[in-house]
C-alpha cells in the first residue's frame, strides 16, 4: 500500500494502537500457550510427538492380547445370547434321550465302556444338535458354479488373515438341507488349497426371521455371541503344492510347505514378541512414557492369535510325514491343534499325536471314504475303533460339499458299524466336537444350561436312514411343515460289541464251508427262506440249506470249517455298476490309471482292465463280486465306449462281459440315426463304435447314457421314440426291436419319472441320495424332513427299474446300506429282497441281459446281521470255486 498525506496522522494514532494491540496480543499468547502446554499434556506424549490417547489405546489393547479365552459358560449364565425374544417354551413328552455324558457317579473307567450312558424313557429319540467340525457351507454354495465359489483365497499360500465369515453365503439351500440331518452347527472352514487357509467360524443352521431369528445376518448366526475362541483352518499335503508349485513358485514339496508354515509363525512369532515387550515396558513405565506405539500388523494379527492361543487350529493332513511335521512346527511355535483333518494315517502314529504340544489332537475322519487321492489311499474303515484303543478321540465330519453334512451322522454310525463303541460314535458328532470347539458347556448335549440345540429322530440316529422328525435350534422349531416318514416303530439299538472285532485285512480261502444261525436267505430264482438255517458250501457252491442235517454231519467227520453266526444271511453277490473299479487304483494319479484314452477315442474297458488293485480286493471284501466298469472319457460319469462287467480281484479268468455303450447326449442320435441308415454298409473294425452302435439300434446292446439334469432326460426320451420311430420306418417286417435305453445319474430322474416309466427306460442311481451339487443336479430332492421322498421313491412308484450305482469307489463299501436307506424310507414301496435287488440283479435287468451264471450257488454272500441294517458285517464271499471268509 502506498501511504498518502492524509493518512500519516492517522497512522501516528494508528501505531500508538498497535502497540496496544501487540501487547494485548503477547498475554492472550502467554495465556494461550499455558494453557495449551496443560492441555497438550493430555494429547502429546511427554517423551515425544506421539499421541497420548493411542497409547493409552495400546495399552487396552495389550489386555486383548493377552487375554485367554475360557469356554463360555452354559449353566450359570444369566440367558443365552442367542435366545430370541418371545420363544416360547417348547415341552417335548414322553422323549427317549440322550443326554450325551454318563449318569451321575459313573467312573472314568466305566463311562470309556460306555457304561452309565442310555437312552432314556420311551417314545421318541431325542438327541443334542449335531455338530460338523468340517464344513465349507456357504463359502461353497450348491450348486457349485464358479460364482458361488469363494472357499480359498489362492492369492498367496499363506492367508491367516482371510475370513470365512466374509464369505458365508446364509441364503446357500444347503445349509437348510444340512439342518435337515440333525445339524445344527457347522464350523465353515476355508478350504485346504492353502497352507494357511484364515480364520473359520461357528455358525448355527438358524437363518433369518423364516427360522425364527430376529434379523437375516451371517453374524445372527454365530454359535457363541461373544465369540469367545476363534478359529483357524491350515492344511498340508498334496493341495498347496499342487496349487502353488511350479519352478521358482513354492511350496513345490512337503519340504517347502513346512518352511512356508515356519517363515509365516516366525513372522507371528516376532510380532507378538514385540507386542509383548512394548506392553510389559508401558505397564512398567507408563503408555504415556512409551516412545512407540504399540507394533501392529493385521497380516499377523491372527496368526499372532494362534500363538497367543486364543485360537482352535483345525489342521489338514493326511499322512505321517505330514501329521509329523506339523506336530513338530507345534512344539518349535508353541501353539496346539485341536484336531487333526483328513487324518487318514493317524491311526497309524498314535505315538506322534501324543508329542503335540499343548494336547492330543482329536482325527476328524470321514468313515470310510478313501483311495481317491495319493495321500488317501492310505487309510482304514477300523481307524475310529483303533484311535479309540489307544485312547484317542475321533470326530466324524463331512467337509460339506465333499460329503453331504445331512447325513454326517451316518459317518458316526459307520463309525459304529466299524467298531467304535456305540455311546463313542454318537459322541462323535455332538459332544465330543462341542469339547474340541471350545463349546462343552453349551453343545453337544442335552442338559439345563446347554442351548436349547434339539433333534427328535424318527429311529434310532445311528440306524440305517435315520431323519430327523423335527429340529430345534435355541429353542426355536426349524421345520413348519417336517415332513414324517411312516416307519416302522423300532427300538433303540442295542450296542453290539462284537462290532469292535477287527478283521483280519486278507480273508481265509475255503472250498467247504459251514455256516450255522442263518436266519434269512434272499437268492435270485429262490423263494425267500428264514428261521435258523444252516448253509453248507462245497467245493465253493451252495450245496444245502435248510436244516442240512446229513451234510452237516458229514462236514463234522470231515473236519470242515465251521462259521457260526448270531443272525446270518445269504443274499446274492453284489453288483457295483458305474465306478472305475478294475480300471485304476487312485482317480487322481494319472499313473496308476490304465493308459492314456486317446482323449475322445472310442474304447473298450475290457482292454483296459487292471486287476489286483486295492479298491477290487475292497469290493470284494464288502460282497462284490461284479463290477461292470466303463472307460473314463471326460471324469465324473461321462464315459464313451463299452463297458465290461468283471471280478474276481486276481483273476482274468473269471472277466465277464456285458458289454453296452455308454455315452453322453451330444451328438449320439445322429449317430445313431446313421447306424439305421447305414446298416448295409459294411463294417471293417469289428471294435468301432459304429459296430457297437448297429448293435444297439438292432436291440442288442444297451445304450447307457449318462445325465441328471431333467432336461437331458426328457431329450433322452424324446431321442429313444424319434430312434424308434426311424427303425420302424427303415424296417420292411412289422416286428423291430425296440432301443434298450438306460440312465446312469439320474438326480433329477424324479421329475419325469413318470415319462422314464413310459418309455422302459432304467435308471442307475448315482448317487442315490443326490443333493444338488452341479447345477445339472439342482432339483434333486434330499428326502425327510425337507423333501417327500427321494428320486428313488419316485422311480419305484413309476415302475421304472431301478439300481444303485457307485458315483465313486469307495462307496464299494456301502452299496448294501445304501439299499438299505432305500429300504428304510420307501413307506413300504420296497420289500428287503427288492432292496437288495437294488445293488445285484437290476442292474441286469435294466440292460436287458441274463445274470450272470452262478448267481445264488456260487455267486453269493454270507452276512452276520440284517444285510440292510448297520450292525452287519460280511463273513463270506463265494468266488466260483472258492469261498473268502473274513476271520
Ligand atoms: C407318556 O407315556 C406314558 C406311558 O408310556 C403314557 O401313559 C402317557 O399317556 C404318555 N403321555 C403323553 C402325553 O403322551
Ligand atoms: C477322466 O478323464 C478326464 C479327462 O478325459 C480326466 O480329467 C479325469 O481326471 C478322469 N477321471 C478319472 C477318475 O480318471
Ligand atoms: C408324499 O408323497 C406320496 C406319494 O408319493 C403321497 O402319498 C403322500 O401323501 C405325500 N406325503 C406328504 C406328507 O406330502
Amino acid at each position: 500500500m502506498v501511504p498518502s498525506q492524509a493518512t500519516e496522522l492517522g497512522q501516528l494514532k494508528g501505531s500508538m494502537s498497535v502497540l496496544r494491540l501487540a501487547f494485548l496480543f503477547c498475554v492472550a499468547f502467554i495465556t494461550y500457550s499455558q494453557l495449551e502446554q496443560l492441555r497438550s499434556l493430555r494429547f502429546w506424549s511427554r517423551s515425544s510427538q506421539l499421541s497420548a490417547t493411542r497409547l493409552q489405546a495400546n495399552l487396552e489393547t495389550c489386555k486383548k492380547l493377552q487375554r485367554r479365552p475360557e469356554d463360555p459358560k452354559g449353566l450359570g449364565r444369566e440367558r443365552n445370547g442367542r435366545f430370541v425374544d418371545g420363544t416360547k417354551p417348547t415341552l417335548i413328552r414322553n422323549a427317549t434321550v440322550w443326554v450325551g455324558e454318563p449318569a451321575e457317579g459313573t467312573s472314568e473307567e466305566d463311562a470309556r465302556a460306555g457304561k452309565g450312558y442310555a437312552w432314556i424313557k420311551t417314545d421318541v429319540f431325542l438327541t443334542s444338535g449335531i455338530i460338523d467340525m468340517h464344513s465349507h457351507a456357504g463359502v461353497d454354495s450348491l450348486p457349485s458354479i464358479r460364482g458361488n465359489e469363494d472357499t480359498n483365497e489362492m492369492s498367496d499360500d499363506i492367508t491367516p488373515y482371510v475370513r470365512s465369515w466374509d464369505a458365508i453365503q446364509p441364503l446357500d439351500h444347503q445349509i437348510q438341507v444340512i439342518k435337515s440331518g440333525g445339524v445344527t452347527t457347522s464350523l465353515v472352514l476355508p478350504g485346504s488349497g492353502n497352507n494357511i487357509g484364515g480364520e473359520a467360524f461357528l455358525i448355527k443352521h438358524a437363518v433369518g426371521k423364516q427360522d425364527g431369528r430376529s434379523e437375516l445376518s451371517i453374524e445372527d448366526m454365530f454359535a457363541d455371541p461373544e465369540r469367545n475362541w476363534r478359529y483357524m483352518k491350515m492344511a498340508c499335503g498334496e493341495n498347496a503344492k499342487r496349487v502353488y508349485g511350479k519352478v521358482g513358485r513354492g511350496p513345490f514339496s512337503r519340504m517347502g510347505e513346512s518352511w512356508y508354515f515356519r517363515h509365516a509363525f516366525e513372522e507371528a512369532t516376532k510380532l507378538v514378541r514385540d507386542q509383548d515387550d512394548w506392553c510389559a515396558k508401558a505397564e512398567a513405565i507408563g503408555a504415556e512414557n512409551m516412545p512407540q506405539y504399540l507394533p501392529e500388523e493385521l497380516k499377523w494379527e491372527s496368526l499372532g492369535a494362534v500363538l497367543r492361543g486364543q485360537v482352535h487350529v483345525n489342521t489338514h493332513c493326511y499322512t505321517v510325514p505330514d501329521l509329523e511335521s506339523f506336530v513338530d512346527h507345534t512344539n518349535e511355535f508353541k501353539f496346539s491343534v485341536r484336531a487333526f483333518h483328513h487324518a487318514h494315517s493317524t491311526f497309524l502314529v498314535p505315538e506322534v499325536l501324543r508329542r503335540a504340544w499343548g494336547n492330543t489332537p482329536a482325527s476328524a475322519l470321514f468313515a470310510d471314504n478313501m483311495y481317491y487321492k495319493a495321500e488317501s489311499f492310505v487309510g482304514s474303515e477300523y481307524a475310529g475303533k483303533i484311535l479309540w484303543d489307544h485312547g484317542l478321540e475321533t470326530v466324524y465330519v463331512s467337509d460339506n460339499p465333499v460329503l453331504n453334512a445331512q447325513h454326517v451322522v451316518f459317518e458316526a454310525a459307520k463309525g459304529y458299524k466299524y467298531g467304535l463303541p456305540y455311546h463313542a460314535a454318537l459322541s462323535s458328532v455332538t459332544s465330543i466336537p462341542a469339547r474340541l470347539l471350545g463349546m462343552g458347556e453349551r453343545l453337544g448335549k442335552v442338559k439345563p444350561g446347554f442351548d436349547a440345540d434339539i433333534v427328535v429322530w424318527d429311529s434310532d440316529p445311528l440306524s440305517v436312514g435315520a431323519a430327523p422328525v423335527q429340529v430345534w435350534i435355541d429353542g426355536i422349531s426349524q421345520f413348519e411343515d417336517p415332513v414324517e416318514l411312516k416307519k416302522p416303530a423300532s427300538d433303540p439299538i442295542k450296542p453290539d460289541e462284537s462290532l469292535g472285532n477287527i478283521p483280519e485285512d486278507v480273508p481265509v480261502n475255503y472250498k467247504d464251508v459251514v455256516f450255522t444261525g442263518v436266519a434269512n436267505v434272499w437268492l435270485s430264482g429262490r423263494a425267500t427262506a428264514f428261521g435258523s438255517l444252516n448253509v453248507v458250501v462245497t467245493d465253493g457252491k451252495l450245496s444245502c440249506f435248510g436244516r442240512c442235517e446229513a451234510e452237516l454231519r458229514a462236514a463234522a467227520e470231515a473236519d470242515v470249517k465251521m462259521v457260526n453266526l448270531k443272525n446270518g444271511a445269504l443274499t446274492n453277490g453284489l453288483t457295483a455298476f458305474g465306478s472305475l473299479i478294475g480300471l485304476n487304483d487312485i482317480d487322481a494319479e494319472r499313473d496308476t490309471d490304465n493308459g492314456a484314452s486317446g482323449g475322445s477315442a472310442f474304447s473298450r474297458a475290457l482292454d483296459g482292465l487292471a486287476l489286483d488293485s486295492k479298491k477290487l480286493h475292497v469290493a470284494n471284501q464288502y460282497g462284490i463280486t461284479k463290477a461292470i466298469t466303463a472307460p473314463n472319457h471326460s471324469g465324473g460319469i461321462s464315459r464313451h465306449g463299452t463297458a465290461v462287467g468283471s471280478l474276481q480281484p486276481h483273476s482274468r479268468r473269471q472277466v465277464w462281459r456285458y458289454p453296452f455303450h455308454l455315452e453322453r447326449r451330444r451328438c449320439i442320435k445322429i449317430k445313431l440315426l446313421e447306424a439305421i441308415t447305414n446298416s448295409e454298409e459294411k463294417i471293417t473294425d469289428p471294435y468301432s463304435e459304429k459296430a457297437f452302435l448297429r448293435k444297439v439300434v438292432k436291440g442288442e446292446l444297451a445304450l447307457v447314457l449318462s445325465a441328471h439334469s431333467a432336461n437331458t432326460l426328457a431329450a433322452i426320451i424324446r431321442l429313444k421314440s424319434d430312434v424308434e420311430k426311424a427303425i420302424a420306418d427303415a424296417s420292411s417286417s412289422q416286428t423291430h426291436p425296440k432301443l434298450r435305453v438306460a440312465i446312469l445319474g439320474g438326480a433329477e430322474s424324479h421329475i419325469v419319472a413318470k415319462e422314464l416309466g413310459e418309455a422302459e427306460v432304467g435308471v442307475v442311481l448315482a448317487p442315490l441320495l443326490p443333493y444338488s451339487t452341479t447345477w445339472e443336479e439342482r432339483r434333486s430332492l434330499t428326502g425327510a424332513p425337507l423333501t417327500n421322498g427321494t428320486a428313488i421313491d419316485a422311480l419305484v412308484e413309476a415302475g421304472v427299474v431301478v439300481a444303485i450305482g457307485l458315483y465313486e469307489d469307495w462307496v464299494v463299501r456301502d452299496l448294501a446300506l445304501h439299499a438299505g436307506i432305500a429300504y428304510r424310507n420307501s413307506e413300504g414301496r420296497l420289500s428287503e429282497r427288492e432292496a437288495l435287488d437294488l445293488v445285484s440283479t437290476n442292474v441286469y435287468k435294466l440292460l436287458g441281459i441274463d445274470e450272470p451264471e452262478g448267481r445264488g450257488t456260487t455267486d453269493f454272500v454270507v452276512f452276520d446281521g440284517h444285510p440292510l441294517e448297520i450292525g452287519s458285517r460280511i463273513k463270506a464271499v463265494g468266488l466260483g470255486t472258492s469261498v473268502d471268509v473274513m476271520v
